[in-house]
């Protein structure tokens, strides 16, 4: 691997890794992305079905839409890359701190045993009542008579838990100044064309961007110190491997207080 991570810096506090994960990390299991080749945006229009207007306009649609996609996803599984991340928060949990903020909506990081993950867009296990704003556990599919029963407001109001193009996507009070805070940021397997997260690398000291294709060349992905191309289940494994026994030899050689 190419990725030096000598330059890591963190003297005298408990290290803290930031990894930011986008549709390619889960592509491999067999969710479709939303901008490659076969990527979902290219089959429909985001505006028509993933926008709080069209959740307004045509409800009926964007539920058919997210159902479908939760019936797609059911059957899918956490590939290497999903079980790396995993396997590596447990690894390094004595010394070393880990924020995995996903964009990923599927739930495949925690079937992998990831004992922590935040999905900035929302998630498919959980629904929202549009009423009272109650967010609680999923049950089955989307349609117009679910109702949240201590608030038993009907006609479509139970949809789903993600963020659409029109709101703010979650955690964006506390996850600049982790960012800032982290001795390096990990994004693996997103495009980057969707903000606030394609903006998190200006925020960081040490940036590895992890994906299978070049990035722009004008672009906030610019500001990566360090690229690995490649399929995330074949080069996160032995990146993050590596991440965690640069991590031990720096904490042994720090001098005693
Ligand atoms: P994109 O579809 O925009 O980008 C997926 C990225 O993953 C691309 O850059 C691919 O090159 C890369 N990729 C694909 N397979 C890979 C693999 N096996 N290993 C490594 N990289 C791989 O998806 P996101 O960046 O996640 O938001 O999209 C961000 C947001 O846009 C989504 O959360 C969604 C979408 O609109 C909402 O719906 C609000």
């Amino acid at each position: 691997m190419e990725v030096n991570f000598k330059e890591l810096t963190f003297k005298g506090e408990r290290p803290l890794v930031f990894i930011l994960s986008g549709a390619g990390l889960s592509a491999e299991s067999g969710i479709p992305t939303f901008r490659d080749a076969n990527g979902l945006w290219r089959k429909y229009d985001p505006k028509e079905l993933a926008s709080i207007g069209a959740l307004e306009r045509h409800t009926q649609d964007v539920f058919d839409f997210y159902n479908e996609r939760i019936k797609n996803a059911e059957p899918c599984r956490p590939n290497a890359a999903h079980i790396a991340i995993a396997e590596f928060q447990k690894d390094v949990a004595a010394f070393c701190d880990v924020i995995h903020v996903t964009q990923n909506v599927d739930n495949l990081n925690e079937l992998a045993g990831s004992p922590r993950v935040f999905h900035l867009h929302g998630d498919f296990q959980t629904s929202q009542c549009r009423k009272c704003k109650k967010t609680f556990p999923r049950i089955g599919f989307y349609q117009r008579e679910q109702v949240y029963p201590d608030c038993g407001a009907n006609n479509f109001a139970v949809r789903p838990n993600v963020v659409l193009f029109g709101e703010i996507p979650y955690g964006m009070d506390w996850i600049p100044s982790y960012l800032k805070k982290a001795c390096v940021f990990i994004s693996v397997g997103t495009s980057g064309t969707v903000y606030p997260a394609a903006d998190f690398v200006r925020e960081t000291k040490v940036s590895l961007r992890i994906n299978l294709d070049l990035d722009p060349l004008i672009h906030p992905y610019s500001k990566f110190n360090h690229r690995v191309y490649g399929k995330c289940t074949e080069t996160l494994p032995p990146l993050l491997d590596e991440l965690k026994k640069e991590l031990i030899t720096r904490l042994k050689e720090k001098p005693a207080e």
